[in-house]
């Protein structure tokens, strides 16, 4: 049995304080809490901290998620965040691999995989995306593209526990662009993707691992994903901005 997950990635947006405001909101929102659904929220870096003050005082019922690690320990590294310094602020989720570090930071599959471990050895949950370009779904071999990806992600991982960690299929051509994968093309490739990690981690383990799709996901189409066998929730972009309409999301879920 597998718990939905409706996961809010605000990107590059939103200040400390607008941040501040959009979590508190989303916490009068969802003041009667959120069911099954597990509910995350992926500030900016600089956000976490008092996103993570607004959930213990609210009491509020999702959890917080960052949008990218570096896997060393501490050092000379400028400009990154290592794990610890992630649960050091209440972090329990981290983005890896989100096709907009892969194409303009040059973020690899080796890269992402390293990344996983390094969270996992700190007990937080990497949400590891994939998705094929628009040239590859035009080839139609989307599947194939998506298939090498998870192989390489997931290489060496040991899962002892199939909800501390999470996959998200996000076709980049569906990404902003307000156009959505359809619910089918969705499912084709997600179930590939267990069958892949059927492959990689056997069915027990497979079987538990939340898939999500992302790609102008909203309150109007998230429930025709949902519907879908192996498509167990959402990662959101834009629709994660406003409280009202993320809220919608979740309820969508429940
Ligand atoms: P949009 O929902 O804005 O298309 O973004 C999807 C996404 O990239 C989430 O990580």
């Amino acid at each position: 049995m597998r718990n939905r997950m409706i996961a809010g990635n605000w990107k590059m947006n939103k200040t400390y304080t607008e941040g501040v405001i959009l979590a508190q909101g989303l916490a009068k929102e969802l003041a009667d809490g959120s069911g099954d659904v597990d509910v995350v929220v992926c500030p900016p870096a600089v956000d976490l901290k008092g996103v993570a003050e607004v959930i213990e005082q609210e009491a509020a019922p999702f959890a917080l998620g960052a949008q990218n690690v570096y896997w060393e320990e501490k050092g000379a590294f400028t400009g990154e965040t290592a794990p610890d310094m992630l649960t050091n602020v209440g972090v329990r989720y981290c983005i890896i691999g989100h096709s907009e570090r892969r194409g303009y930071f040059g973020e690899t599959d080796e890269d992402v995989n390293r990344k996983a471990k390094a969270l996992m050895a700190h007990s937080l949950i990497p949400i590891s995306c994939c998705g094929e370009p628009l040239e590859v779904r035009e080839a139609g071999t989307h599947v194939d593209f998506v298939v090498d990806q998870i192989k390489k992600d997931t290489a060496g991982l040991t899962i002892e526990d199939p909800s501390a960690y999470v996959v998200a299929y996000e076709p980049i051509w569906a990404i902003g662009t307000g156009k959505t994968a359809t619910a089918d093309d969705a499912q084709e490739v997600c179930a590939a993707i267990r069958a892949t990690l059927t492959e990689v981690f056997g069915a027990t383990t497979a079987d538990g691992i939340r898939i999500l799709y992302g790609g102008s996901a909203k309150p109007e189409n998230v429930a025709g994903f949902l519907d879908q066998r192996d498509v167990d929730g959402a990662l959101v972009g834009g629709a994660s901005l406003k409280a009202d309409s993320f809220a919608a999301m979740v309820r969508a879920a429940m």
